[in-house]
């Protein structure tokens, strides 16, 4: 309790000293709209304070509950159970201080004091703007955590409350500051990651230190210590990437308050992350050996550097930025593509002039790492790993940044045609380079078993996926074709296209759905990985010629169509050089029919080799029966087939 009180007193300080200094409780804030008073001016940021500070303390509440602490077999153990019951009621606040935020919000945007606030302007607020309906998203999560850390004790359902607390924190993340800001893809990716790794750095660390009388707690520092190297690092990337877009230059860092204020966060970021080796090199060892208390006291030091960290966060989030959130000569068409129209298209172009997706290159930069220092890991113990399986995983990386944050993605958002040629790429050939990678081979192969049989890892969790009911009903090759089929047709003729390119989190969740129903599908046709059913090749080629008819058909009606498909986004967004829209769509069309053949004729012949090579084990395991029966004199199963079909003849004559 101590430490938390420590960590909050130096956080709120904090908060107050930048609100001052950065111009957060600035009157005049919001050019043109009158104060709404000293009240709003100061419960606002401390509101936002509060709600910051409840979902960090949920999210580490959760994930120490269910990822860092040993369980009881399937359920949590004694502690983690603690910390589920104590979460309902943070949960419970983080809903009450979200709906205070949104209040304030709407007092601070329509400059009235929250008593001249009516109920229809909140109400309108909060559902029809997307930052109060942010907040409203926030709020009903947070009541779900709350129910969800009532319901019962198992280890699964600990991880799905941390998902959800996590999840919980991200809507205010996907409006505000960074929804206005030039290249909101960068600013609203980078924030979501940025607030995401924060919180499981701080609040694994607050829930770290209410465990600390448990038994093997060295372990469970230690794994804490590696969650938080990896949050120390996100953090870091992506708080500068989310501060590149709302500085002009790097001279606005002394420049400008709210640069003062950023790189006083890079300090802290700076301090913390010293605190983090010193706890490797020295207070670590001395825990495993039984001593306590250098951890203790270095670990209560860390939340109060981090605690400073996210009052100056919350600050920073008020504070004016040196680019304006409302450009002088604000254009419609940059504020919906968060970025100038790009100029007629070229090889060059497509290559060149990037939109960089923070969301798929820490995806590709974590996955080539991982895969990286598994291989590393498995030729150190000296095990091979098949050269073209390591080219091939990532080959399919490279592809998914190439397609997703070269010049092409700008194209993507402004042609039809090229974001089919997007969409083809997304759902086939990065899927079948993932695939032939066999990652989940690697993962189980190369991951380490924790030392308590009790803790699990990410191993363990991987087998428990494995082996979960889901993905038994996921790897059925029907239910594969089925969603790789829908989801084609359903996004295109649905008319779900045009909702989803217009919200960033809606063109990410497309995306990403693209490589993961293709992944699904050739994981279950080609995949060398454990977890997919045993199906016989002959009904896998089936699906298979079911999926290429699947997507020439889809080709060939949109090569048909008369009707511009989400009319209201391509038409807002044409491009004065572009072929007219039904024209660029049939371009699509034949782009998307013909894509598919290449990689199809691909999977083809890897099935017919799949299916070669499973008769030939066939065979090869009834010779070896037919040798045993032979060694031993028994009749084998040939024999037994020979002899039942010789006594139907004799009985038919
Ligand atoms: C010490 C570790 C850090 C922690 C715990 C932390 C925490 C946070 C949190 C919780 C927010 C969201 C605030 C809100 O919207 O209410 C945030 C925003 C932000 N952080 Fe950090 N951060 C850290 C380090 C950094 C660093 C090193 C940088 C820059 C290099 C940075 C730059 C930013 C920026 C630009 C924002 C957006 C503020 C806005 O909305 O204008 N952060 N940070």
């Amino acid at each position: 309790m101590r430490y938390g009180i420590w960590a909050a007193a130096t956080a709120l300080v904090t908060l107050v000293v930048a609100l001052l200094f950065g111009g957060g409780v600035d009157s005049e804030l919001l050019p043109g709209i009158p104060s709404p008073g000293p009240f709003t001016e100061w419960a606002l940021p401390l509101a936002g304070f509060l709600t910051n500070a409840l979902g960090v303390l949920a999210v580490g509440a959760t994930v120490t509950a269910a990822f860092l602490l040993p369980g009881d077999g399937v359920s949590v153990a004694a502690h983690g159970w603690l910390l589920l019951r104590r979460t309902t009621w943070l949960a419970l606040a983080w809903a009450a201080s979200s709906v205070a935020v949104l209040v304030l919000t709407v007092s601070d945007v329509l400059g009235t004091p929250v008593t001249g606030l009516s109920s229809p302007a909140i109400r309108s607020f909060a559902f029809s703007i997307s930052q109060g309906q942010a907040l409203v998203w926030q709020a009903a999560l947070a009541l779900l955590l709350a129910a969800l850390t009532r319901a019962d004790v198992s280890r699964g359902l600990a991880a799905v409350t941390a998902i959800v607390a996590a999840v919980a924190l991200l809507p205010p993340a996907f409006t505000g500051h960074a929804a206005s800001a030039g290249n909101h893809q960068i600013a609203v990716t980078s924030l979501a990651l940025h607030v995401l790794a924060a919180a499981l750095w701080v609040g694994g660390l607050a829930g770290l230190l209410v465990v600390r009388r448990t038994r093997r707690f060295a372990d469970t520092a230690a794994r804490y210590s590696r969650l938080a190297f990896a949050c120390f690092v996100a953090t870091a990337v992506s708080g500068a990437a989310n501060a590149g877009v709302r500085l002009t230059s790097v001279s606005d860092l002394w420049a400008s308050r709210y640069g003062v204020l950023v790189l006083v966060k890079v300090l802290a970021l700076l301090a913390a992350g010293l605190l983090g080796a010193l706890h490797r090199s020295r207070t670590l060892p001395a825990l495993a050996a039984g001593q306590t208390r250098a951890f203790l006291r270095l670990a209560a030091g860390e939340l109060a550097v981090l605690g400073a960290a996210v009052g100056l966060a919350v600050a920073l989030s008020r504070s004016p930025t040196p680019v304006p959130s409302v450009p002088e000569d604000p254009d419609p068409l940059v504020d919906l593509l968060g970025f100038a129209m790009p100029a007629p298209p070229s090889g060059l172009r497509m290559l060149g002039d990037p939109l960089p997706d923070l969301f798929f290159l820490t995806l590709v930069v974590t996955g080539v790492g991982a895969y990286v220092v598994g291989v590393l890991r498995l030729r150190k113990a000296g095990h091979a790993w098949p050269l073209s399986r390591t080219v091939s995983w990532i080959g399919g990386m490279l592809l998914l940044a190439a397609v997703t944050s070269l010049g092409i993605a700008k194209y993507a958002y402004v042609l039809f045609s090229v974001h089919m040629v997007q969409h083809m790429v997304l759902s086939m050939l990065v899927p079948i380079l993932l695939v032939g990678g066999a990652p989940v081979t690697l993962a189980l192969r190369s991951l380490k078993r924790p030392s308590d049989p009790q803790a699990r890892g990410v191993r363990e969790w991987l087998l428990l996926a494995l082996h979960s009911r889901f993905l038994r009903l996921l790897s059925n090759p029907i239910v594969a074709l089925a969603v790789y089929v829908v989801s084609l047709y359903g996004l295109y003729f649905g008319g779900l296209l045009g909702t989803l390119m217009r919200y960033h989190l809606g063109h990410l969740a497309m995306l990403t759905h693209f490589v993961l129903a293709g992944y699904l599908l050739f994981w279950v046709l080609i995949g060398a990985d454990p977890g997919r059913r045993r199906v016989h090749p002959a009904l896998l080629t089936i699906v298979h010629f079911l999926a290429m008819a699947a997507h020439a058909f889809f080709g060939f009606v949109l090569l048909q169509s008369t009707t511009v498909i989400a009319p209201d986004w391509y038409s807002a967004v044409h491009p004065p050089w572009a072929v007219s829209l039904l024209d660029d769509q049939h371009l699509g069309a034949g782009l998307a029919w013909a894509f598919g053949e290449l990689p199809a004729a691909v999977i083809l012949l890897l099935l017919v080799r799949q299916w070669m090579r499973s008769d030939q084990r066939e065979q090869a395991r009834l010779d070896r029966a037919a040798d045993r029966a032979d060694a031993s004199g028994e009749e084998d199963d040939l024999a037994r087939y020979n002899a039942f079909l010789a006594a139907a003849a004799r009985e038919r004559d």
